[in-house]
């Protein structure tokens, strides 16, 4: 009991961590979720601040799945599918609602990537591919962001069915957190990869 608490609280901290705020406050000043889709993640990043960036933006994201997820399997050897889907909750919440930003934070497809790296690498490998397919297509992020996780959860449900409330979790929070962008792209307003705004 005392293992799980330890890893609820050390993936929701590392979580808490918004490198997208960091970043947008230290190499422009500026507070990130004031402009372009208002989101700190990877892809609001390119829009306002370029590619460097917001390559730097998503390592750092995905890291904090990945060493979330693998403390769980450190702290809880015994019950690795437990720990890793309670660490990937906890740090999921931590990047959506963070305790250190006034709990206004992303939509955890990064840290998502990297909680599905750690859990199911090959199947989350293939996702990935499959997904970028839809981005070459469409353009959107948010959209391949939504398709990723839906796949990511049907590909769990035949492949790894051990975690499938994991994959649960990652669909439903990413499609939740979305819904601004759904219905940008309902009604045609949604940016596509590429298009920049400007910062100020
Ligand atoms: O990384 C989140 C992505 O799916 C959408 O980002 O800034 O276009 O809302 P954004």
């Amino acid at each position: 009991a005392l293992q799980i608490l330890i890893v609820l609280a050390v993936g929701y901290l590392i979580g808490s961590v918004l490198p997208a705020l960091i970043i947008g406050k230290m190499l422009n000043g500026v507070d990130i979720r004031k402009y372009g889709s208002g989101n700190p993640g990877t892809t609001n990043v390119l829009r306002t601040m370029g590619i460097g960036p917001a390559i730097l933006v998503f390592t750092i994201d995905v890291l904090k799945g990945v060493v979330a997820t693998l403390f769980a399997k450190i702290v809880m050897p015994d019950d690795v599918v437990l720990g890793v889907t309670l660490a990937g909750f906890a740090v999921i919440c931590g990047h959506n609602w963070p305790l250190y930003f006034g709990f206004r934070g992303g939509k955890a497809v990064a840290t998502s990537i990297g909680v599905a790296l750690v859990a199911t690498p090959v199947i989350t490998l293939v996702v990935i591919a499959l997904a970028l397919i839809v981005l070459i297509i469409k353009r959107y992020v948010s959209l391949t962001s939504i398709v990723g996780s839906i796949l990511y959860f049907f590909a769990i449900l035949i492949f790894a069915k051990e975690y499938w409330f994991l994959a649960l979790i990652i669909m439903v929070v990413i499609i939740i957190r979305h819904r601004e962008n759904i219905k940008r792209l309902l009604n045609g307003t949604e940016r596509k990869i590429g298009e920049r705004v400007k910062l100020q």
